[in-house]
């Protein structure tokens, strides 16, 4: 039997799906789980690495104002300009606690510099893409675009996937199926867009994605439980976006901005994702790293992370009934010690 809180929880999800749903917009995901490690406190800094539509921030100020702290900041970046423009729209109200930055969260350090902030006490970043991105048909994230696939979050700069498609060798784009993607059938799958491409019949992210469902032998693509297509769209998405290779320098950035007592919280969609998150914060934890050092303190050096999280934080029942996207979250936080 669930209790009268619990109940009370899921109920507001349901409200805040079906209001979220109705304007458009994206449902942020585990969001009492993310508030829970969140304590204000006057003149906390923070860092939303991945403001999109600014769903997160909205519950981080509601929370911090309804606890009476009226001076926490937060920096909100992001690669999208448009996530930006609508973010900066419903964060209105909460003016001028919202600083906004168009930039990659791999610049967190530049962007919080500017700000003359010396450090954060909570960083979030809620990786992947968000619902702006997938249901806007000609962005081509979606696999029944009727657009061709682009999936740059950045629409101002990089190489769409349509150019990547069509600059790279058959073997390359195995290895980025492979790879990104991990399809076990990489092989045929880049063999499949290689011929499709050359004849011209890749026009759509749903022509794509057709090519994929082809390239799978009849009998797998019945048992297949998603869409044959998602792990090679999630490839190609990783390697537009350079998602592995940012994720890494945000995480190092983030750990050195981190105030003591300070908090990073990674939400990771995949499980490239959150091995790279899970095996960083223990290696951030395990602080030192000499050869023969009996202890993880023993050379002195101070580990630069404590993990909060022994196993990721998943999403419950409630929140996967109304938001689909939820059902792959999975929360990390970690702390800098000595507060
Ligand atoms: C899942 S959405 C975030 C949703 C947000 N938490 C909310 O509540 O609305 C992820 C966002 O991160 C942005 N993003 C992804 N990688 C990024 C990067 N390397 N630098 C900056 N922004 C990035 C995407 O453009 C997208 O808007």
């Amino acid at each position: 039997m669930r209790s009268m809180t619990e109940e009370g929880h899921a109920g507001e999800r349901n409200t805040d799906a079906r209001a979220a749903r109705t304007a458009g917009m994206h449902l942020p995901v585990l969001t009492e789980e993310v508030l829970s490690f969140f304590e204000p406190a006057p003149g906390f800094r923070c860092l939303d690495a991945t403001l999109g539509l600014g769903g997160h921030c909205e519950a981080l100020l509601r929370k911090a104002r309804a606890a009476g702290v009226r001076d926490v900041q937060v920096l909100g970046m992001d690669r999208d300009a448009e996530s930006l423009a609508l973010a900066q729209i419903r964060l209105e109200s909460f003016a001028p606690a919202v600083h906004f930055r168009h930039s990659l969260f791999s610049e967190c350090a530049g962007a919080l510099a500017g700000l003359g902030w010396e450090g954060a006490d909570f960083i979030l970043a809620d990786l992947g893409v968000s619902s702006l991105q997938l249901d806007c048909p000609e962005r081509g994230f979606s696999m029944q675009a009727d657009a061709p696939p682009d999936m740059r979050m950045d629409r101002s700069r990089g190489k769409s996937a349509a150019e990547l498609i069509n600059s790279l060798s058959t073997q390359d784009l195995r290895g980025i199926i492979r790879n990104r993607g991990e399809d076990p059938l990489a092989g045929r799958i880049a063999g499949a867009i290689s011929a499709a491409r050359d004849e011209g019949r890749i026009r759509s992210a749903r022509d794509l994605a057709g090519v994929v469902a082809g390239a799978y032998p009849p009998g797998r693509r019945a048992a297949a439980r998603r869409h044959p297509a998602v792990r090679t769209f999630q490839a190609l998405r990783m390697t537009v976006n350079d998602e592995l290779d940012e994720l890494q320098s945000f995480l190092r950035a983030a750990t050195g901005l981190l105030r003591p007592g300070g908090r990073l919280l990674v939400i990771a969609f995949h499980s490239l994702e959150d091995r790279a998150v899970k095996l960083f914060f223990r290696e951030q934890a395990a602080g030192c790293r000499r050869p023969g050092a009996a202890q993880a303190h023993a050379c002195g050096s101070a580990a630069a992370l404590r993990i909060l999280t022994g196993k990721p934080v998943r999403p419950g029942a409630a929140e996967t009934s109304v938001n689909r996207r939820a059902a792959s979250a999975r929360l990390r936080v970690a702390e800098r010690p000595g507060a």
